[in-house]
Formats: structure tokens, sequence, C-alpha cells
């Protein structure tokens, strides 16, 4: 399924790529203070592409850094990118919902995500981060994932699967921030994906979803769905 495409769970909603053709990118960076994150996967190295799903810190904290460090490019809406620019990131890109890009080898569309985006600064000021969005990679083998972001559950995930069909989605599963495992299991059954990856839970006390009730609820609202729980660190690769 993957095509040669290797995706590294690092806890939370941030994961690794690296493409068939040896890209390195990072979606919703959140590594030097997130718990799940293991400590020898806090250091990057290179990276190509650092995706941005919205302004909220457990997705956005390391962007900045990481961007600085590395020279990669940041793919995130009009706002978070000009915020960025702000911050002395150079290489941005922007992308709204309902736009696709081809960043390197790898096709982004930015799609719809019910939530809040915000990004508060060191000094506790409030900034205005634009609209969440999720996310479809395509891969140059055809492989799409969907990084659905944090969203609530929306009847327009059917549109999402209807055109974009991806092979695999991670889904939030947390509840009271997020998606319930309930909520999720229909979201994959909308999706009409084959393949989803539980995430966004257990972080925080306030994220008591867990993977056993997302593959419990599964079971009955979307039967074909192959769950893989990943713990932070694992790698998918086949
Ligand atoms: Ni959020
Ligand atoms: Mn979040």
């Amino acid at each position: 399924m993957l095509g040669g495409t290797r995706i590294t769970y690092l806890g939370h909603a941030t994961f690794r790529i690296t493409t068939a053709g040896d890209e390195q990118i990072i979606i919703d960076p959140f590594l030097a203070d997130n718990p799940q994150t293991p400590d020898e996967l806090k250091q990057v190295g290179e990276l190509d592409t650092i995706l941005v799903t919205h302004g909220h810190f457990d997705h956005i904290a390391d962007a900045v850094p990481l961007a600085q460090q590395t020279g990669a490019t940041v793919v995130a809406n009009f706002e978070i990118c000009n915020w960025l620019g702000t911050k002395g990131v150079e290489n941005t890109f922007p992308l709204n919902k309902g736009g696709t890009g081809q960043v390197g080898g790898v096709k982004i569309t930015a799609v719809n995500a019910h939530h809040a985006s915000s990004i508060t600064e060191e000094d506790g000021t409030v900034i205005y981060a634009g609209e969440p969005c999720g996310f479809i990679l395509e891969f140059e083998s055809g492989f799409k994932l969907y990084h659905a972001g944090d969203t609530s559950i929306f009847g327009d995930m059917r549109l999402i699967g209807e055109l974009y069909g991806p092979d695999l989605a991670l889904l939030p599963i947390g509840d009271r921030l997020v998606m319930s495992p309930f909520e999720a299991a229909h979201a994959a059954r909308l999706l009409g994906v084959r393949h989803a990856v539980p995430i966004h839970y257990g972080t925080f006390p306030f994220l008591p979803g867990t993977p056993e009730e997302f593959k419990k609820q599964a079971q009955s609202i979307a039967p074909d769905l192959i769950v893989h729980v990943m713990k932070p660190g694992e790698e998918l690769s086949s």
C-alpha cells in the first residue's frame, strides 16, 4: 500500500515521513515538549518539508526552530505562513483549504477540519491563525495519506473520500478537544478508507479516548477498517 513510503509516529499528532525518493517530511512538529516522543527521535536531522494543520502549540511548537535549522519549506495556511515570516522563516508555501500544491515529489491538498486555530506568543498574546485544516498527501507511487488534523466529524469527509480516496487516514480519537472514538469510527466509514491510525490521545489528561475503544467502535461502524495502533517511535512501511 505505502509504495516505498515510510511513516514513523512521533506521538500525539506528529509524524515523520520518508518518501520513496528519500524526501523527509514532518507533519505537525511537536517534539521538544511532546511527552510521547522518544528522546532519540526528538532530533530530526535533515528535513525537506514541514506541514502544519493549525496554530495550537501541540501542532506547531517546533516549526520555527526546525525550519531555521533545516531550511525546510513550511506548508500551512496563509495566516500561519505570514506569522512564520515574522519569526524569520523564509521558505513557506501558503496553502488554504481547496488548494493543491506540488512540494517536491508530493502533491499536497489542504482540506477542511472543524476545530479552532490560534497561536499564543511567549508573552501570552493570542494571534489569529486562520482556519484549521487537514492534509491529503499523494506520493509518487500513488499512495494517498490523509492527516485529519484536529477536528470533529463532518459530513463532507464523505466528499474527501470521493474526491481524494485516501488509502490511510490518521484520525484524532482523544475526545473532548477532538473526535471521540465513536466519531472517528464514523469518520472512517464516511471516508471509505481501508486503513487508519488513531492519533491525538492520551498525551494529556483531557484526551481520554483510547485505541481499544476506537477498535471496538470500528468493528460495528466500519467493519472493513484495518486499525493500526502505533506506539511512538514505530514505523509503518508496508
Ligand atoms: Ni488543536
Ligand atoms: Mn491538538
